[in-house]
This record gives C-alpha cells, structure tokens and sequence, in this order.
C-alpha cells in the first residue's frame, strides 16, 4: 500500500524549515496530516511556519515521541542535528527520511540499529514542490529504502512521496544512486554546466563587442524559454519548434561546444564524486568557514552578466 493512508494517525516532524522543509511541512499538512515542524531555539523560522499553521517545537520536543521524521537542515548541518537532537529522542523502531542520500551513503550519519532509514527526493526545488502542489500539481520523486526493519519502510517513503509530490510518480532508488546521480547532474549539468556555458557566450558577445543587453537575451533569458520547450515536449518537439536556422546551427555548433574532452572532464568528476574526493572537499569547506565559496559569490554577484541581468529582469517582469 502507497497510499497516504499509512501515515495518516501518525506523528510525522520535518526537522527545518527551508526550501524543502516548508513544501513537505506543508504540502502533507494540507492532505490532513499531523505535521510538527522542528527547529532550532531562536528560529527565523519559527513565526513563519507558525504562521503558515503547522505546530512547530525545538527539535528535540518535535523528534520524541513522533513516528517519521523528516531531516531537511542542510546536508553539512545534518551530522551535528542527528547526533544532539534526534539520536537520544527518536523513539525504536521510528523511520527516519532524508531529501538526499549524502549523510547516509558517505556515512556523515551512522543511524542507531533500532530505526528505519528512507529517502524521498523530490526532483525539484523546494520553493517549487510547493507552488507547483498550491497549483494543484505535483513533482515526481525518488524514493529509496536503506534499512526496513519494521517491514513497511517502503510503504512509508511512498506514502511521503505521494503526499509532498501529489502522487505524479515514484521512481526507486537506491541512496547510492541517488547521492552519485544527482550530485553528477548539478555539478556537470544543471548548475554548474549551464552556469558556466551561458557565462562563457555572454562573455563571447561582450568581448567581441556586441551590446551585452542582447548578449544577456540570447545567451541567459532565452535559456528558460528552450528548456521549457524541452521540460514539457523533449528534444525533437524543441528542435521542431524553432527555426530551421537554429536547428542546423544547433546540429553544426552543439558538438563543437561539449567535445569528447567535455565528456572526459565529466567523467573525472562523475570519479570524484564516485570515490569520495568531492564529499571529502566539500566537507572540509564547510568546516573551515565557507571561504572559498564566499570568494565565488562575491566575485559572480559583482559580475558583468549579473549587472546586466538586474536590468533587464526589471525591464521583463516589472508590466
Ligand atoms: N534545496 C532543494 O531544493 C533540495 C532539493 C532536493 C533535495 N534537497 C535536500 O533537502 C535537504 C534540505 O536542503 P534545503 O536546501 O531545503 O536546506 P535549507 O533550506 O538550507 O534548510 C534550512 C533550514 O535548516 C535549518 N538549519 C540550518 N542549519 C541548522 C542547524 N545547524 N541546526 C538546526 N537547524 C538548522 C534552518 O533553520 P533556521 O530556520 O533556524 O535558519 C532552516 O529551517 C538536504 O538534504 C538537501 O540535499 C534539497
């Protein structure tokens, strides 16, 4: 049984109340569920979740006594949270789920033996699995089981999967493929692939001396408006609905861009992620103060494409 029904009746906490926390907070809470929302003493988010109308308790009050906790503090906080909130609280034979697999599958977490540990993935971000659910849709999820004790941890994770991403579709996992996967996407991919090549053809145009508010419109803005052609209809429909110059150009040029060296620098990361070497870096990051990625936000905040982008997102989205 997948239905929501499995956990209706029982305590459900989702610890924080972030860009996931507040969608699976809310979303299941308004399918009728009892939701407390954990959180930290002193809170900024303690008035908000109060006000959106679900319960909210420290951490700790909100973990004992419930039936399925949710952990959905960023991934580097999570160890820390686990260990001082949850661990002690959580009463046997509770499910414990997370949003990610990193903590469990580099194991950051060594869950005690008397639990059951899932996930559930949402493949969106968290601001949009709850417009996108407000709107009376849903987004598919991952689910994966790693430890069943009670032998209905999968019905659980499918049931809080039907309930945040209003029953569009489960996909199975495992949290290694999941943690491998979506690290994978984001880094060669959705953020840091597509980051860099629109960077990369706005700075083209820029320095070969176009007007860098054209540049910004066919390198950035009309990203969206081709990915959505991709999102709802795939790549053919996409190639359907533009100009035949576009498409021969896509075909001609598209190769010349993610070359064979583009595919082996993909698989260096894909290694790196798959040994270790990216979570190892990552977490020493965090421990020493977010420097380098301070340095990086500073550096594309002030940047040209940014500038430029402020201008015309106000000229697009003001009427
Ligand atoms: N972001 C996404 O769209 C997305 C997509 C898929 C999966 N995930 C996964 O979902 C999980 C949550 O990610 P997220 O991006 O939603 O997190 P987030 O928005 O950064 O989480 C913020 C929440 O965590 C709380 N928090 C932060 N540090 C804390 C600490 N040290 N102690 C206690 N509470 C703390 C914050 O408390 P305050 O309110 O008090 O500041 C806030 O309520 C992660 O495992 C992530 O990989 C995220």
């Amino acid at each position: 049984m997948t239905e929501l029904k499995v956990l209706e009746g029982k305590k459900l906490t989702v610890v924080g109340y972030g860009s996931q926390g507040h969608a699976h907070a809310l979303n299941l809470h308004d399918l009728g569920m009892d939701v407390t929302v954990g959180l930290r003493e002193g809170s900024k988010s303690w008035k908000k979740a109060e006000k959106a109308g679900v319960k909210v308790a420290t951490i700790g009050d909100a973990v004992k006594g419930a039936d399925v906790v949710m952990i959905l503090a960023p991934d580097e906080a999570q160890p820390a949270i686990y260990e001082n909130d949850i661990k002690d609280n959580l009463k046997s034979g509770a499910y414990l789920g997370f949003a990610h697999g990193f903590n469990i599958h580099y194991k950051r977490i060594t869950p005690k033996e008397d639990i059951n540990i899932f996930m559930v993935a949402p493949k969106g971000p968290g601001h949009m699995v709850r417009e996108i659910f407000e709107g009376g849709h849903g987004v598919p999820c991952l689910a994966a089981v790693h430890k069943d004790l009670s032998g209905d941890t999968k019905e659980i994770a499918y049931a809080w999967a039907n309930g945040v991403g209003r029953k569009v579709g489960v996909i199975e996992t495992t949290f290694q493929e999941e943690t491998e996967t979506d690290l994978f996407g984001e880094q060669a991919v959705l953020c840091g692939g597509v980051t860099e090549l629109m960077q990369a053809g706005f700075d083209t145009l820029v320095e070969a001396g176009y007007n860098p508010e054209v540049a910004y419109f066919e390198c950035v803005h009309e990203m969206k408006l081709i990915i959505d052609l991709v999102y709802e209809k795939g790549f053919a429909a996409m190639r359907d609905s533009i100009s035949n110059t576009a498409e021969y150009g896509d075909y001609i040029s598209g190769k010349k861009i993610i070359t064979e060296e583009s595919k082996k620098a993909m698989k260096g990361i894909l290694t790196d992620i798959q040994n270790g070497t990216f979570a190892k870096s990552f977490i020493e990051e965090t421990e020493t103060g977010y420097k380098f990625m301070d340095k990086e936000r500073d550096q594309y905040s002030d940047s040209k494409i940014e500038e430029v982008g402020s201008k015309m997102r106000k000229m697009v989205f003001s009427k």
